[in-house]
């Protein structure tokens, strides 16, 4: 999703900026521009549709202004193009925007302002809602607002969720930044005699770890030396900075030709950093520390309701069997986006747990919102960004810890996220007696061993990478699993989709008999996940009855299951697992074969076309 960076200090802003949407290149967009104002106020706006090298492109001479804005966009009014890439500016040319969000109240602020720009003979310059922004601040500016106050009523006139940065000419060593909302973070960097902005923390860690991150509300007025931020009424002030302690080289690439292969790598690691001193045993505990539910808040809680989009909901599909077979206690899955629309019987007894990596998908902002408005449910997110607005707006968190991640397709936060909802089934048992000791002690043992299951996951890299060679052209999948395996199918189908862009579809293997067998021929192959467990035979089934029609199937399954290697076209062991403890086994097999599969299409792994990191728009 768009991506913001600023700076004003003593260096030439334009290579940092352009430095700064580098770093934000992972959360996909279409187009980009940076503007540059100069102390005698002359000001550059640079724009290019496509990717930041199109941009680089296009600059023939770097600004040497020390003050500049730089947005990545990601399109949502109007189309991909040079003229509606931020930054925008007003009909006056005086007052740059750039926004990160939907002001869904542009088409009223349009024909509001229509009536200037006809008296000045002027007319819009993109198809953006962002260009009401610098228009309506200008007019207010020309008749007489002081800048920063332009800018607060600007911001409230916007309807929707918004982070904006300002530039205006008249201010040449200002930015101005403003949240409303939550359309994606925004967060100013304290240098010495510098200051950076940026929407995200990787554009800032090369240059500090000291930060302030804008709350709803904030209009921060940034100098190269002073922060100075208002809120509501309140009188201006300069907030603290704090310290984050992500390490720059975390973000690297390393040795790995994408950050998706390497992510994939870190799994294991990411696991165990998620469970460590929240899985202990002897005495046993589930989330001891660190967490702010109550024992007694748990025993009252009648049921679980698990949200979240794209891939966090498929971990929220797997935490639902985990919360029902070890907690004991009823449990439900939902899209977030379809919840927040509806009017469900929830009540203070239902604890709603919101699965989300970035912590600012708006659609599971807005089925948060939903549960506290309307029936003051207990919330708990599950996020890997500690400050996100989901920790802001939930009950309690329990913060995954998988490091930066880069790639656009989910990986390690998936497994970090699953790892928490384990944690959270065992702490809710064990809390309302359904698990004594030796149960939890039994449970968290066997959580203990899935970094080990991930790492011999990852060791089928290379047998992945063989039977993509088979299957690269092949334009349509149907991946089956049962039981717990069925979200992990309907997981490798998006990660098909995601990054490969072949057309998956994950299917519960009991339901491919009631249509989607009608599409099977030797052109169209299957993907079984069929692990032994309590399901094998009703997978083996299902598996014949792909292989009768034809259709060649590609079967993960334990190490060393001759049974199921003699029954398919191609095998994929896997460690065997406790029967609820396979999608940490899978799990890696079925991401390798995602990201082989592209891989032999020659595609754009790590920003995948039309996709976006966080999704912060409807
Ligand atoms: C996952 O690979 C996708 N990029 C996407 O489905 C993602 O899981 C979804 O947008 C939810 O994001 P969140 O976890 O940040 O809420």
């Amino acid at each position: 999703m768009c991506g913001i960076v600023g700076y004003v200090g003593h260096q030439a802003a334009g290579p940092i900026l352009i430095e700064g949407l580098q770093r934000l290149e992972y959360r996909g967009y279409d187009s980009s521009g940076i503007a540059v104002i100069d102390r005698d106020g002359v000001l550059d706006v640079m724009k290019r549709e496509g990717k930041l090298r199109d941009l680089q492109a296009a600059i023939t001479r770097m600004p040497n202004g020390g003050t500049g804005i730089g947005h990545t966009r990601w399109a949502t009014h109007g189309q991909p193009s040079d003229r509606n890439a931020h930054p925008h500016a007003s009909s006056s040319g005086d007052v740059i925007v750039v926004q990160n969000g939907i002001v869904e109240n542009y088409r009223e602020l349009r024909a509001e302002l229509q009536e200037r720009l006809d008296a000045e003979g002027r007319t819009w310059q993109s198809e953006t809602d962002t260009e009401v922004i610098p228009e309506l601040i200008s007019r207010e500016i020309s008749a007489g607002k002081p800048l920063e106050d332009a800018i607060a009523y600007a911001i409230g006139r916007l309807r929707g969720a918004n982070a904006i940065a300002v530039v205006h000419r008249g201010s040449p060593d200002r930015m101005y930044a403003a949240r409303k909302g939550s359309a994606g973070g925004i967060v100013i960097g304290y240098g010495d005699g510098e200051m950076f902005l940026a929407s995200d923390l990787p554009a800032l860690l090369p240059h500090t770890t000291s930060v302030y991150h804008l709350e709803d509300g904030d209009i921060a007025a940034i100098d190269a030396d002073l922060v100075q931020v208002r809120r509501g009424g309140s009188p201006t002030f300069q907030p603290t900075p704090t310290q984050v302690d992500l390490d720059p080289v975390a973000i690297a690439r390393g040795p790995y030709r994408h950050f998706m292969l390497k992510e994939i790598h870190e799994q294991p690691r990411a696991l165990s950093d998620t469970i460590r001193g929240r899985a202990r045993l002897d005495p046993a505990s589930a989330l001891a520390d660190d967490f702010d539910l109550a024992d007694d808040t748990l025993r009252g809680i009648e049921r679980v309701l698990v949200i979240g989009m794209g891939t966090s909901l498929h971990a929220a599909m797997i935490g639902r069997w985990w919360i029902e077979q070890i907690a004991g206690i009823p449990a439900d899955f939902e899209n977030a986006s379809e919840f927040r629309f509806r009017a469900p019987l929830l009540g203070p007894s239902t604890l709603v747990v919101a699965v989300t990596q970035s912590g600012e998908t708006i659609d599971t902002l807005g089925a948060m919102n939903h549960v506290r408005e309307r029936w003051g449910a207990p919330q708990l997110v599950i996020t890997n960004v500690d400050g996100s607005e989901a920790t802001r707006q939930a009950d309690a968190s329990i913060i995954i810890r998988c490091g930066p991640e880069v790639g656009v397709a989910s990986t390690k936060t998936f497994v970090g996220s699953l790892a928490a909802l384990y944690l959270l089934a065992c702490r809710i048992g064990h809390a309302r007696g359904q698990l004594n000791e030796q149960e939890l002690t039994d449970r968290l043992e066997q959580l203990l061993t899935a970094p080990s299951l991930l790492e011999r996951g990852i060791r089928q890299a290379e047998r992945c990478a063989e039977i993509a060679q088979v299957f690269g052209g092949a334009s349509n999948f149907l991946v089956l699993g049962r039981g717990i395996e069925y979200p992990l199918a309907m997981e490798a189908a998006l990660k098909c989709k995601e990054i490969s862009y072949v057309h998956a579809e994950g299917y519960a293997a009991g339901e491919m008999k009631h249509g989607p067998i009608a599409l099977l021929d030797q052109g169209f192959p299957v993907i079984a996940l069929a692990p032994r467990g309590p399901l094998f035979d009703k997978m083996t089934s299902a598996i014949q009855q792909v292989r009768a029609r034809r259709a060649p199937v590609i079967a993960v399954g334990d190490e060393g299951d001759q049974e199921l290697a003699g029954l398919v076209d191609h095998f994929i062991g896997v460690p065997p697992a406790p029967p609820l403890l396979t999608p940490f086994s899978l799990t890696p097999v079925v991401q390798l074969l995602a990201y082989q599969l592209a891989l032999t299409r020659g595609l754009d792994i790590d920003q995948p076309r039309n996709l976006a990191k966080t999704v912060t728009v409807e």
